[in-house]
């Protein structure tokens, strides 16, 4: 039976960039339906509501969704979209892998990180946000469960043990945050003790945040805390070229969300300017996650020689074409 496909279009640079990755997949061969819905501002505008019931049935109907980035109006008293549908969800591991394509502006070459996020808990758990009445003091509560930190850990091993992969990097401030990262980091130990198989590091997120600046390449796998994982993930993309090369999967028991890692980058919406290859990866990954490796090979080949080419890239890889010269190179590839 043909797999439907909940797709979200997005804002700001959003519908150009998942309209062509969908152009894409199509033209590769996937014989996918797709259902689309709308979250975000678009959805705000259309019926009021940030995250309208329609676009979570969808999401829970369907089971895989592909979404572009969503702009979460600052103050207004808005929770961000995307922490909702994670925590919604359950969608406790966002996957990011970052690989270096010849081709683009990135410092670096052979990068092959794939950062693994904890997406629930940690300061992002939106838990005990206060600001004192007389607004001099302000907290938030951050929360590791055992069994949130032991599920991450394990499907970071897991992942490893998959794909090949040697060592597994526990990024941490158990030193500092005694309490939540220091939980965090002796179940990771617990974890790690199953895998003999895979080598287990562990990192402070300091020294870590240098290590990926002066020697990238040591890198495999990283596990870490939400925050962490958020802020070494667009270290990550730095690595290879920005944001633009870099996908995020948020994976739970029963769904999945397939997306870019940026946001709307309204600095650049409607200009035709974006580098639709985060969303192309990001579909990369939705087709490995579906069992569909031929496919993924296929599109991750095109895209490889367009960037290798510069035939007709986007000016964050260093050329002077528009995301829809960019799906063209593409699309002939294919
Ligand atoms: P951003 O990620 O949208 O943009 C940061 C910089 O990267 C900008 O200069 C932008 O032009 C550039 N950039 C991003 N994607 C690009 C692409 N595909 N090609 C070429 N250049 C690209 O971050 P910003 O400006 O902080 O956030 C804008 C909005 O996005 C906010 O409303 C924020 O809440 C939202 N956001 C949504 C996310 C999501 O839906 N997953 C994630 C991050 C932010
Ligand atoms: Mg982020």
């Amino acid at each position: 039976s043909t797999q439907t496909i909940t797709v979200i279009k997005g804002d700001g640079i959003g519908p150009s960039i998942v309209e062509a990755a969908i152009q894409i997949l199509d033209k590769a061969g996937c014989d996918f339906q797709y259902e689309y819905v709308d979250a975000g501002l678009t959805a705000l505008e259309k019926t009021g509501e940030l995250l309208p019931e329609a676009t979570l049935d969808a999401i829970a109907r369907n089971k895989i969704t592909l979404k572009g980035p969503l702009t979460t109006p600052v103050g207004e008293g808005f929770t961000s979209i995307n922490v909702t549908l994670r925590k919604k969800f359950n969608l406790y591991s966002n996957v990011r892998p970052v690989i270096s394509f010849k081709g683009t502006k990135a410092r670096y070459e052979n990068i092959d990180i794939i950062t693994i996020r904890e997406n629930t808990q940690g300061m992002y758990s939106g838990h005990g946000q206060v600001v004192s009445e007389d607004g001099l003091v302000a907290e938030a509560t951050s929360i590791i469960t055992r069994e949130g930190a032991e599920r991450i850990v394990r499907f970071a091993f897991e992942l490893a043990r998959r794909e090949q992969r040697q060592k597994v990097t526990v990024v941490h401030k158990a030193n500092i945050l005694k309490s939540t990262s220091g939980l965090f980091l002796k179940v990771a130990r617990e974890v790690a003790a199953q895998y003999s198989d895979i080598q287990m590091q562990e990192m402070i997120v300091d020294n870590a945040c240098m290590q990926l600046v002066m020697n990238p390449q040591q890198f495999d796998v990283i596990v870490t805390t939400n925050l962490f994982g958020d802020i070494l993930s667009d270290l990550c993309a730095g690595l290879v070229g920005g944001l633009g090369m870099a996908p995020g999967a948020n994976i739970g028991e029963d769904c999945a969300i397939f997306e870019a890692v940026h946001g709307s980058a309204p600095d650049i919406a409607g200009k035709n300017l974006a580098n639709p290859s985060s969303v192309i990866l990001a579909s990369i990954q939705m087709l490995e996650h579906l069992g569909m490796k031929d496919k993924a090979e296929k599109i991750k080949a095109a895209l490889t020689d367009v960037i290798a080419s510069g035939d007709r890239t986007t000016r964050d890889l260093g050329g002077s074409h528009g995301t829809t010269d960019f799906t063209a190179a593409m699309l002939e590839r294919l």
